[in-house]
């Protein structure tokens, strides 16, 4: 697996691909990787002839210096688990590579309505900056198309209008959430729960089935996330937000609107969780 530091080498070994015939797929991620990711990888590997991977804790996404300054960094085991799957190149570039001028002279790319809303709301700035970082990606590596985790539902659909918007010829590939058994969607910040609270943690997927199964037995919205807000707070979560959204642009739903989307995000200790469910009514 060549390993890369800067765009320069990355875009050689592109062009050097790109002549020989080679169709690429490409997964970003923030490292401290899971088997989450991994599943990204193998999906990458059926779907082109090379895969590039990259590992970036990107600074432009954190509204907290402290949050950022603490994001797991394990780029050793990283590589190691991406050398074992097939990558073909890993890309690591450093702050200074990905915004030389520093991120308040930096040009940004922001998808309008949809940014600021649920995660938005709570995270100022933070899909700007996965934006902003997602395009400058793109734009090195020139994906035929790239892979995202579901779990991040509101990140992914950021990412498809964004990729429709500025005529980006990508194919953008939503991966479904990997689960421990208990039901808990994997996530490098479990790392950041104390051993009572990986076993309270399950409690936010149970929670949003429940809700969904209400609904399906006729309970109105607006009741059964009352009930489900209840039950988080009650069992040691702090809810940020649980909702029920159109499931394709994340507005809010209307009568006519038959696929749906919880979305969740709850503090559990010093970790802020987020999950989701797709469902029909
Ligand atoms: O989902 C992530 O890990 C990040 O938001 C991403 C897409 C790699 C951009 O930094």
């Amino acid at each position: 697996m060549l390993v890369v530091d800067n765009s320069q080498a990355l875009r050689a070994q592109i062009k050097q691909w790109r002549k020989a015939g080679e169709t690429i797929a490409f997964v970003p991620t923030m490292g401290n990787l899971h088997s989450g990711h991994l599943t990204l990888m193998q999906r990458a590997k059926s779907s082109a002839t090379k895969v590039v991977a990259s590992i970036f804790v990107n600074p432009m996404q954190f509204d907290n210096q402290n949050d950022l300054t603490n994001y797991p960094r394990t780029l050793q085991q990283d590589s190691e688990a991406l050398l074992d799957i097939g990558v073909d190149m890993l890309f690591t570039p450093t702050p200074q590579i990905m915004y030389p001028k520093g991120l308040d002279a930096q040009t940004y790319v922001e998808v309008p309505g949809i940014s600021n809303i649920l995660c938005g709301g709570s995270r100022g700035g933070h899909f700007r900056g996965v934006a902003t970082i997602v395009a400058k990606f793109f734009n090195l590596v020139t994906p035929d198309i790239a892979f995202f985790g579901s779990k991040d539902y509101q990140q992914l659909q950021i990412i498809k209008l964004m990729v429709e918007d500025l005529s980006m010829d990508i194919e953008i590939v939503g991966v479904a959430t990997v689960r421990e058994e208990n039901g808990l969607a994997k996530s490098s910040r479990n790392g950041y729960l104390t051993a009572q609270e990986l076993n309270i943690a399950p409690l936010l997927y149970k929670t949003m089935q429940q809700v969904v199964d209400s609904i399906g037995r006729g309970e109105s919205i607006a009741s059964a996330l009352e009930w489900g807000v209840n039950a988080l707070n009650d069992g040691a979560f702090t809810v940020d937000y649980l909702q029920i959204k159109n499931a394709k642009d994340l507005s809010d739903v209307t009568d006519s609107d038959d696929e749906l989307v919880i979305v969740a995000a709850a503090f559990l200790g010093s970790a802020r969780l987020i999950d989701n469910m797709v469902f029909s009514r």
